[in-house]
């Protein structure tokens, strides 16, 4: 059932627990993440970045709004890494009342300025947003970031960033990387409590392909309450397909999207085994 991401992420506040959300380009991917929400009987979301925006349009948006009514778990879809008006007020038309105002990019100030222009828009919606403090390194579709122009979130800013711009959710940046992680991944746990204690919105942590389970159980303690999850999702997904192309037998269009919508499930599955839903809340 098509349910507000805000419900869902009180829903893991009360419960304990992180909600999955994962990045989707397409059929296969929404069916993908409903199969495993359902095979967990837990809630997720299917987010759809803006790069797949731009080649999906309002057929991907009205697909993806689809899909969550249709599950049997409560889902919710979201707008993931926005910097754009024109796109905001699209998905907001379209029915999706979750955006992330990514203003990482921008100075400070700019920053502020333009996640409470889009934290009142969503608002008088009905809506929530979800903003970046510091930046996130590592690539995701067409967005490359730098290692050198990565930033670390400060606490103190962080508790400020909130009250003056009024949004629902914060991604924070401890060391997690969009992408593949390079060697093992070194979180700041110690910087991630310190915001959890002035911050008192739900904690998001972008780049969570990769994350050891240890590392993802820390983060829930800490008060991380949603997971963004593409690469590895994405990945099953390209490997079923070069895996089936490669095989003796060619095989049919339907299969070829069969197995890819099973590849992307497991791993949907297993994250959202590890994001702590215990099925009892
Ligand atoms: P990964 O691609 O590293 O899983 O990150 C996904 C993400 O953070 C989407 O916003």
């Amino acid at each position: 059932m098509l349910t507000s991401a805000k419900s869902l992420l009180e829903m893991a506040e009360d419960g304990g627990y992180a909600i999955g959300a994962f990045n989707v380009y397409n059929l296969e991917g929404a069916l993908a993440v409903v199969a495993a929400a359902e095979s967990q009987g837990c809630p997720a979301i299917l987010q759809i970045h803006s790069a797949s925006l731009e080649f999906g349009g309002d057929p991907l948006i009205a697909l993806c709004l689809a899909a969550a009514e249709s599950a049997s778990a409560p889902m919710a879809v979201h707008l993931d890494h926005s910097t754009d008006h024109s796109e905001i007020d699209r998905v907001l038309a379209g029915g999706v009342n979750s955006i992330m105002a990514d203003g990482s990019s921008l100075d400070y100030e700019a920053n502020v300025t333009f996640t409470r222009e889009i934290a009142e828009l969503a608002h008088s919606q009905g809506g929530m947003v979800e903003a970046e403090l510091g930046r996130l390194s590592g690539t995701e579709d067409t967005t490359v970031v730098a290692e050198y122009d990565a930033k670390m979130t400060d606490p103190e800013q962080a508790a400020e960033f909130v009250e003056r711009t009024g949004v629902d959710s914060l991604a924070v940046c401890i060391g997690n990387v969009h992408g593949r992680y390079r060697g093992w991944p070194t979180l700041d746990f110690g910087r991630l409590e310190a915001i959890r204690d002035v911050v008192f919105v739900p904690l998001v942590l972008h780049g969570a392909s990769g994350l050891p389970e240890n590392m993802i159980e820390r983060s829930i303690e800490l008060g991380v309450r949603k997971f963004n999850v593409n690469t590895e999702v994405r990945s099953a997904y390209m490997e079923s397909l070069s895996g089936e192309l490669e095989g003796f037998n060619q095989p049919e269009l339907l299969e070829l999207m069969d197995s890819a919508v099973n590849a992307m499930k497991e791993v949907v599955a297993e994250k959202l085994r590890l994001f702590g839903f215990s099925g009892t809340e």
